[in-house]
């Protein structure tokens, strides 16, 4: 399993820091709905959607389709001069999705870049530069970006750099935490650094897949307009149906900004920082030298899988699959691993489901190599790695999702 001369070839050519080269590391070569293949020929069932981008599976037929025209045709455009045509197609598509009668969108590649947007966006709304953001939050590691995301492995060797404008609240689980948070909040807003934006994640993906208590957001989204500042939903995980509504935000609030990307392209990097005009209408008219842009900014091939995804997400049903399949799933976790000493905690909304434990920090990721080792690709994940993230495609049939479930309670068990 695995391949040590590709590790070898990599290890010569890649950054040290990139690629985790841990004792069996799958080079994959194909994948295919829920199914994944390693240049040695190893089959894997992967139960986290490749980072959740997935969503739809890996080359769904519709999608890949869309990217094959648009090949035949033109792979790359000038974003923001000359722009492919095929980005004014799926910029109506996606606005026509989002909860505001008039949208207007930042495209971008990665997650990060649609942080990066929503935070300028922000302050050019308020004039405002202070920025509340919660513990355990993770939106991203470019600099501005990276000044929101609270884990200190990764803010730690470029501290100094940093914005230092980021006010960090606890993140509850509990209705008394929250009734805490909301107080800090109450303070941090009246603060004598004026904020601008309170950005979250409905659901903390990389924390551990971590649910507020019900309520939370929408008292957030109150006080944070009260004080005139902007609420920016980080769904870049969440967002496009994944807990089983398009916007996780959506059971309680309407953001004033909305951060998506992974499932967004269907598999290829595409992101959006979406807003409704009011708001976005802050950034100034392009004077020929757009102040926000990029190279690849409205990528033809991303757009036209872009435009893949959101039909396959409607005719599909992915939203109501993920809400189904994810009560199935915990269902089926609880069951399988009830009785088992290292389980912590089952929890997750749609199919964005987290399996806790017991035991010592970065137990997951020994849970996940036990895992790889029976077929099964699952994550490690929250703050010291005592959770297994999964979030695997909503395509993937019942029967999958079991065989799944078996594989994973077989690794837990490993681990007693
Ligand atoms: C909620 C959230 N925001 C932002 C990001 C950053 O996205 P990217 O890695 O594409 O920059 C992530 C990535 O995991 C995320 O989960």
């Amino acid at each position: 399993m695995g391949s040590d001369a590709l590790a070898a070839r990599l290890k010569r050519v890649e950054s040290r820091n990139v690629t985790f080269l841990g004792r069996r590391t799958p080079f994959w070569t194909d994948a295919l709905g829920v199914r994944v293949r390693d240049d040695a020929g190893n089959r894997y069932l992967d139960l986290t959607g490749a980072f959740g981008v997935a969503f739809a599976g890996h080359r769904h037929p519709r999608i890949m389709n869309r990217i094959a025209k648009q090949a035949g045709r033109l792979v790359h455009g000038m974003g923001d001069v000359h722009p492919p045509a095929v980005k004014v197609a799926f910029l109506e598509a996606l606005a026509e999705r989002m909860p505001w009668s008039a949208t207007r969108i930042v495209l971008g590649l990665t997650g990060s870049d649609a942080v990066e947007a929503a935070l300028k966006t922000a302050q050019l709304a308020t004039g405002r530069i202070g920025i509340v953001a919660f513990e355990g939050s993770y939106h991203g590691l470019a600099l501005g970006a990276l000044a929101t995301t609270h884990r200190e492995h990764f803010r730690r060797p470029f501290v100094d750099r940093l914005a230092d404008h980021v006010r960090f609240l606890p993140f509850p689980s509990t209705a008394d935490e929250a009734e805490r948070a909301l107080e800090r909040l109450a303070v941090a807003l009246a603060g004598v650094h004026p904020v601008g934006a309170v950005i979250v994640e409905p659901v903390q993906g990389r924390a551990g897949v971590r649910a507020p208590p019900p309520g939370f957001l929408r008292s957030v989204a109150e006080r944070t307009r009260a004080a005139g500042a902007l609420l920016i939903a980080d769904e870049v995980f969440t967002g496009m149906g994944r807990t089983g509504d398009l916007l996780a935000s959506s059971r309680e609030t309407v953001p004033d900004l909305v951060c998506l990307g992974k499932a967004l392209g269907g598999g290829l990097p595409l992101s959006a920082c979406c807003g409704p005009a009011e708001v976005m209408d802050a950034w100034p008219p392009s004077s020929g030298e757009a102040i926000h842009t990029s190279t690849f900014l409205g990528h033809p091939l991303a757009c036209a899988a872009g435009i893949g995804f959101l039909e396959v997400l409607e005719d599909e049903g992915l939203a109501t699959r993920a809400a189904r399949l994810g009560r199935t799933a915990a269902g089926c976790l609880k069951e399988a691993l009830a009785g088992c000493g290292a389980v912590r905690e089952v929890r997750g909304r749609g199919l964005m489901l987290g399996v806790e434990l017991h035991g010592p920090a970065g137990v997951a990721a020994l849970v996940a190599e036990r895992a790889l080792e029976r077929g099964l690709i699952v994550l490690p994940a929250g703050e010291d790695g005592r959770v297994v993230e999964l979030t695997p495609p909503a395509t993937i049939a019942t029967e999958e999702l079991e065989e799944g479930v078996e594989a994973l309670a077989g690794a837990v068990r490993s681990v007693e």
